[in-house]
């Protein structure tokens, strides 16, 4: 998809990867409607990017469908049909089995249900244009695992899979598809990872490869837009994990034991 001209929608666009994603989108030459909770950053963020006549700020919660429908409607009256909506905002925190169940309810609303939510009130127009395109932030936690995080990893596979899922049926109708995994990326969520004391999930992230800037991520989604490529790999030793995971799954489990002894 050519982005030049563009008109898109990121969620979670006020800080970390969706600010990086709508600032390249806004070089390359696209329209963009940042969205998210919080009404001060977006507002500061769209300023601070610089694209007044093609950025507009959105405050809501996008796992909300009242709101996503809000959200669209916004977008189309301001700048028309929506080309690409990346659907970035997430959820992340630690813990295992004795996450509460609103925790895991909030992992699955936000990082899976809104990216659901959306493409069911996007599809209908796309398919008769003929063309849109869905980008899912989910994380190498979707395709590999990460320790200490069970509601984050679980939700984030079910992005995945529902993004190739939307690749596979509506590929041939026109709608394009790509699914960002990264692992560590500096941002506000990686840092409150780190700051959880004693949490072996935040060391073992740090263990597992270098800590990207949210700039070369938001690069290399605009990028994979361009390219029409599904799988965004900004750390792309994640693809060879993901090789050794397929090949050999019970000896992928016990190396990732042995990360879990070592960071512990
Ligand atoms: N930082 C990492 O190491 C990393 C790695 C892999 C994947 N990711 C994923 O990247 C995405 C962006 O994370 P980030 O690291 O940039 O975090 P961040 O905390 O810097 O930014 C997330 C933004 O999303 C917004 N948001 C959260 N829930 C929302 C909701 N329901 N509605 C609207 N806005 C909402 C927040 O207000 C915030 O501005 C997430 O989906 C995250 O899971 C991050």
């Amino acid at each position: 998809v050519n982005t030049d001209g563009a008109i898109a929608v990121v969620t979670g666009g006020a800080e970390g990867i969706g600010r990086a994603i709508a600032d390249h989108l806004l070089r390359s030459g696209a329209s963009v409607v940042l969205a998210d909770l919080d009404a001060d950053r977006v507002h500061a963020t769209v300023e601070r990017l610089g694209f007044s006549q093609r950025s507009l700020a959105f405050v809501g919660d996008v796992s909300d469908e009242e709101t996503l429908r809000r959200l669209l409607k916004e977008t189309t009256d301001r700048f028309g049909p929506i080309d690409v909506f990346a659907a970035n905002a997430g959820t992340g925190g630690l813990g295992g089995i004795h996450v509460l169940d609103e925790e895991w309810a909030l992992a699955w609303n936000v990082n899976l249900m809104a990216h659901v939510r959306a493409v069911r009130l996007l599809i209908e127009g796309w398919l008769e244009r003929g063309r849109g395109y869905f980008v899912a932030t989910a994380s190498a936690a979707g395709l590999l695992t990460q320790l200490d995080a069970a509601p984050y990893v679980v939700s984030k596979h079910a992005a995945v899979a529902f993004a190739e899922w939307v690749a596979i049926t509506y590929g041939d109708r026109g709608v394009g598809v790509s699914c960002l995994c990264p692992m560590g990326v500096d941002t506000k969520m990686y840092h409150d990872a780190q700051q959880s004391v004693g949490a072996p999930g935040a060391r073992a992230i740090a263990a597992s490869g270098p800590i990207l800037s949210a700039d070369e991520v938001g690069r290399a989604v605009v990028e994979a837009i361009t390219e029409e490529r599904f799988l965004v790999l900004p750390h792309p030793e994640v693809a060879e994990y993901l090789r050794r995971k397929t090949n050999d799954y019970d000896r992928w489990l016990a190396g990732m034991r042995r990360l879990q002894a070592r960071v512990k």
